[in-house]
């Protein structure tokens, strides 16, 4: 059974930091705090330890693991070359929430790699997390530390609900920041390609470089496109519930919700209702879930995962949620609702020709 400790970034628990370094730099595995969501840490330059987080996630080896630093010189050494617009993202965001793919070096092994030539390479602004990664030698492995399949965890709870038999320690500090894993852009083609859409948003991104573009697998849904990011591709995030998004004007949302929850209920299903704090005393039935403010974006994000893992612990059957195309983070909040329920969009009109 995993050790939880907990600290928070203010007050530092050196000790225990010192002991969870030591436990990976042995081989095994820790769970740590991030600004994104947990992840699940092994030595990334271990051959090993790449295979143990793969067998304790459950989730397959062709599926590559980032490798999180604590130094911006330590990119260097598990990369062959730094293009210029890598620099330039790396100078401006990181610490942060950002993962850049670049070509690796022999050092980084294709365990940890999924068998590609490249490394996803991020460096994490949680204090805790930087900390723990120079204790450990510099290079952390870590996937979110959630169960293949199951939403990410944003708290220390959803990772001992999952990972809690098969890993020896977990750093508890407290409630993540922003909830949504980092923004991942590719430098291995000629035009960075964002592979996987985070709070550093797609206009962020052409501000600072000019030319980006979107993986074209994330905006086709389409079974004939594929992600680029292997990860991507799997019905990700998913609640045990069978969730639908409706979408359409506000008030026809909720009537629809409404409706469609009251048929739900006279088959004997139970339902959920992911709503927002503008809108939750709108519904008449079903189990209501406030996922955040419309009028701050980030409370949203934050609170994604958290309500989906909310419904699995209700047990309900079926799961209807408002559509969140926010300014900045929608389509990093909409790309992961849209993949926990795999698709399925209900439109309270069909678009007028
Ligand atoms: O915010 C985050 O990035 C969190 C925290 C813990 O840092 N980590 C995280 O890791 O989300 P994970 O393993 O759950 O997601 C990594 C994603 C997967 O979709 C994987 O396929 C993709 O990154 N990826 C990793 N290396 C890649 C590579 N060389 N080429 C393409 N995609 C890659
Ligand atoms: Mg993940």
């Amino acid at each position: 059974k995993a050790e939880v400790v907990a600290m928070d970034a203010e007050h530092l628990d050196m000790e225990a930091i010192q002991k969870a370094g030591k436990i990976l730099k042995e081989g095994g595995l820790v769970a740590f705090p991030t600004e994104t969501v947990y992840g699940l840490g092994g030595n990334a330059l271990d051959p090993k330890a790449s295979m143990k987080i793969y067998a304790a996630k459950g989730r397959p080896s062709d599926n590559p693991l980032i490798v999180h630093i604590a130094d911006i010189d330590d990119l260097a050494k598990i990369t062959t070359e730094i293009p210029k617009g890598a620099r330039i993202l790396a100078e401006k965001y990181w610490p942060g929430p950002l993962t850049m793919i670049l070509p690796k070096a022999d050092i980084v092994p294709k365990e940890t790699t999924g068998g590609l030539d490249s490394v996803a390479v991020r460096f994490p602004s949680d204090r805790i997390a930087q900390e723990l990664i120079k204790a450990a030698g510099g290079f952390v492995a870590a996937p979110s530390a959630n169960t293949s399949g199951r939403p990410s965890p944003t708290m220390a709870e959803h990772v001992e609900e999952d990972l809690g038999d098969a890993i020896e320690m977990i750093i508890d500090g407290g409630q993540v920041g922003i909830g949504l894993e980092s923004t991942i852009v590719d430098f291995t083609e000629d035009v960075p390609v964002v592979l996987r859409p985070g709070y550093i948003s797609l206009e962020m991104l052409k501000d600072t470089l000019g030319d980006v573009r979107m993986d074209r697998g994330l905006l086709i849904t389409d079974s004939s496109v594929h992600p680029k990011a292997p990860g991507m591709k799997y019905r990700h995030y998913a609640p045990k519930a069978d969730l639908s998004i409706v979408e359409g004007p506000q008030d026809e949302v909720i009537a629809c919700i409404n409706r469609l929850t009251r048929e739900a209920a006279s088959t004997g299903l139970k339902t959920g209702i992911i709503a927002t704090d503008e809108t939750k005393d709108q519904y008449a039935d079903g189990l209501v879930l406030s996922i955040g403010s419309r009028e701050e974006e980030e409370t949203i994000a934050h609170h994604l995962y958290g309500v989906l893992r909310d419904f699995d612990e209700a047990q309900v059957n079926v799961i209807y949620s408002e559509a969140f195309y926010t300014p900045r983070m929608g389509q990093a909040i909409m790309n992961r609702l849209l993949k926990a329920a795999g698709h399925k969009i209900i439109k309270t009109q069909e678009e007028e020709k």
